[in-house]
């Protein structure tokens, strides 16, 4: 069921033609990511899927079989730098061109128990923005080099907070290690960062031909927070049927993705915030959505911490 206030693609950016044009979507093999990469697939696009799980993927894939353009599956665990230079590496001994690359995957973690990447930054933090900073810099000169590029990362409306408590990402402690550590503050903060980053990547390439946007998806009904525990699972599947009428499918939830993606409308708003519909934000004002719509978070359009935050993360992944 999709909510009255679901915002959708025009005709015209679902029936664009790309054959010729190479795309990343990382966390292809499920949600948003699969939906994303189903209609790029359909209309004649060449999609890399960036997956941790390879089967997964090769599984999900059998279904684009008789679709106009074509995939290839790689793999690229975010939450180990070493993956990620890997499939950067790869990707450019293959491809000499990218013209979308939509940095898809996330996770939360379900059980509040502090969790740590391969390389020992925050799980949340190093999957959902580190490991996709890391992507995007490596890849950068390939899509400075291809006409109309476009780069997306997902954020989401949790990134807002609420007018009491507003997320921003905690430079001096990312790791949690002066602070009593939240999963729902480490999903924000990486949230925020998110939205910075894409604003900040938009100001560096103004000279390229590259557009940039952080995307809200809406409330998928994905296999979003189904890991944890037993009793967490339980209550997931519980609220599922209840949450229908405010939630949307996740051929829905890519609508955002698929505008940032393909629209002619979109490149005017470069590093902007896309959001779509959502009940779960706290400002009223907001929960329409928009493309592009002004996030309500100040510590999102902070364009000095966005500055910050790229100064420390080339330090962290060792780009400096
Ligand atoms: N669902 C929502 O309501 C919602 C709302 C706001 C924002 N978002 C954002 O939307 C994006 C897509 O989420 P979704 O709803 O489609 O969830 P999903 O169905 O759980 O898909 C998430 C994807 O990310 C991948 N992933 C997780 N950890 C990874 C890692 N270490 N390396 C590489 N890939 C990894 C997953 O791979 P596996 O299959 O191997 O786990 C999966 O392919 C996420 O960034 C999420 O934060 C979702």
């Amino acid at each position: 069921m999709s909510h009255k206030h679901m915002i959708w693609c025009d005709a015209r950016t679902l029936s664009k033609n790309i054959t010729g044009k190479v795309y990343i979507v990382t966390g292809a093999n499920s949600g948003v990511g699969l939906e994303t990469t189903r209609q790029l697939i359909k209309q004649g696009g060449h999609v890399v899927m960036a997956c941790r799980r390879i089967e997964a993927a090769q599984k999900e894939a059998k279904s684009f079989i008789h679709l106009e353009g074509s995939y290839e599956i790689m793999k690229c665990d975010l939450a180990n730098l070493e993956s990620v230079r890997e499939f950067a590496l790869s990707f450019l001994q293959k491809y000499n061109r990218l013209d979308g690359l939509m940095c898809n995957a996330g996770m939360v973690v379900m059980d509040n128990k502090q969790k740590f990447t391969d390389d020992g930054f925050e799980l949340t933090f190093g999957v959902n923005f580190l490991g996709h900073f890391f992507l995007t810099e490596l890849l950068l000169e390939c899509l400075k080099q291809t006409e109309g590029a476009r780069m997306g990362i997902l954020s989401s409306v949790v990134h807002a907070g609420s007018t009491k408590n507003r997320y921003k990402v905690h430079l001096d402690d990312l790791n949690f290690e002066r602070r009593k550590y939240s999963n729902f503050a480490a999903y924000g903060e990486a949230k925020v960062a998110s939205v910075l980053y894409a604003k900040e990547l938009s100001e560096r390439l103004q000279n390229y031909d590259v557009f940039t946007a952080s995307i809200h998806p809406g409330w998928a009904r994905s296999n979003f927070g189904s890991g944890g525990n037993f009793f967490m699972r339980a209550l997931m599947t519980i609220a599922k049927p209840f949450t229908r009428g405010i939630s949307n499918s996740n051929w829905e939830s890519a609508q955002t993705s698929l505008h940032v993606l393909l629209s002619d409308n979109a490149i005017h708003h470069s590093g902007d915030y896309f959001s779509q519909h959502s009940v779960l934000y706290s400002d009223k004002e907001c929960k329409k959505g928009g493309w592009p719509m002004k996030s309500p978070n100040p510590n999102a359009n902070d364009m000095v911490e966005a500055w910050k935050l790229v100064e420390k993360s080339y330090e962290l992944v060792g780009l400096k």
